[in-house]
């Protein structure tokens, strides 16, 4: 198993965001995180990635404890994250928000090619037509794909994706789901979490469906599809 969250208790102050959260990732695999709105979607990447430490559990990746490890050692322990609200360097060009990328990451394992710019202009071209181009310039799409480019700079092996289609028009959410099936055929697992839930049925092989701080329903995407139930009870209905 590369990563497993085991009764992950998170609060904000006294609000108990997540109750008991588990879940956990195998090496090659795309995993979505479902739910509705303020559910705890991001409140488990975020948990995850040290950025607000749970209160207790376990998380594990790759055997080694990363639980309640600060940021930027989750990231060297290989995990990167697209946060929700992108977060690129507004001021810095795109050729320099992704190198930001490197220096928060880590080595690549032996046996996987590493992040480049040049490998990163492969599967982001609009990326490279911009790559002189101040933060501040880009699309809401284009500032999309340069956060996920950013992201595997650091070479994940597991990359935790916050929303990446959010607010962008149908053929960007093409080009995003396109190129995360891309980055997993490359070898990074992916963590997503989804709003559309046709992206999420066409990348996914498996699914957690949170309720309010807790896991409602996990499965395979065929498992899910089987339970109308569960969809109209956990799911915005789009
Ligand atoms: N910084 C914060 N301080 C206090 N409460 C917070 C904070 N961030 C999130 N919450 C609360 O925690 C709960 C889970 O929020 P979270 O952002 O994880 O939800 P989400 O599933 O990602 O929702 P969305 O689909 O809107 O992104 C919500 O009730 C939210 O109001
Ligand atoms: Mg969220």
């Amino acid at each position: 198993m590369l990563f497993r969250a085991t009764n992950l208790n998170t609060y904000y102050g006294l609000i108990h965001a997540l109750q008991k959260i588990s879940l956990n990732v195998d090496q090659g695999e795309i995993v979505c995180l479902l739910g509705r709105n303020g559910m705890g979607k991001s409140t488990t990447l975020k948990s995850v990635m040290g950025l607000v430490p749970p209160q207790s559990g376990a998380i594990e990746f790759q055997g080694r404890s990363i639980f309640r490890a600060l940021p930027h050692k989750v990231a060297r322990a290989g995990v990167g994250l697209v946060p929700q609200e992108r977060r690129i360097f507004p001021t810095l060009t795109v050729e320099e928000n992704l190198l930001m990328g490197v220096k928060a990451g880590c080595q690549p394992p032996k046996d996987l090619e590493p992040w480049t710019l040049k490998r990163v202009y492969k599967h982001f071209n609009s990326l490279e037509r911009r790559s002189r181009n101040k933060g501040s310039q880009l699309s809401g799409g284009e500032q999309q794909m340069l956060c996920m480019g950013r992201a595997l700079m650091g070479n994940p092996l597991l990359l935790l994706v916050d929303e990446p289609s959010e607010g962008l028009a149908p053929l960007l959410v093409k080009e995003v789901r396109d190129v995360l099936l891309q980055i997993n055929q490359a070898g990074v697992s992916i963590l997503l979490v989804e709003h559309n839930l046709k992206v999420a049925m066409s990348l996914a092989h498996r699914c957690y469906l949170l309720g309010k701080g807790f896991v409602a329903f996990e499965g395979t995407m065929a498992e899910l599809q089987a339970r109308p139930d569960v969809m109209a009870k956990y799911l915005e209905v789009s």
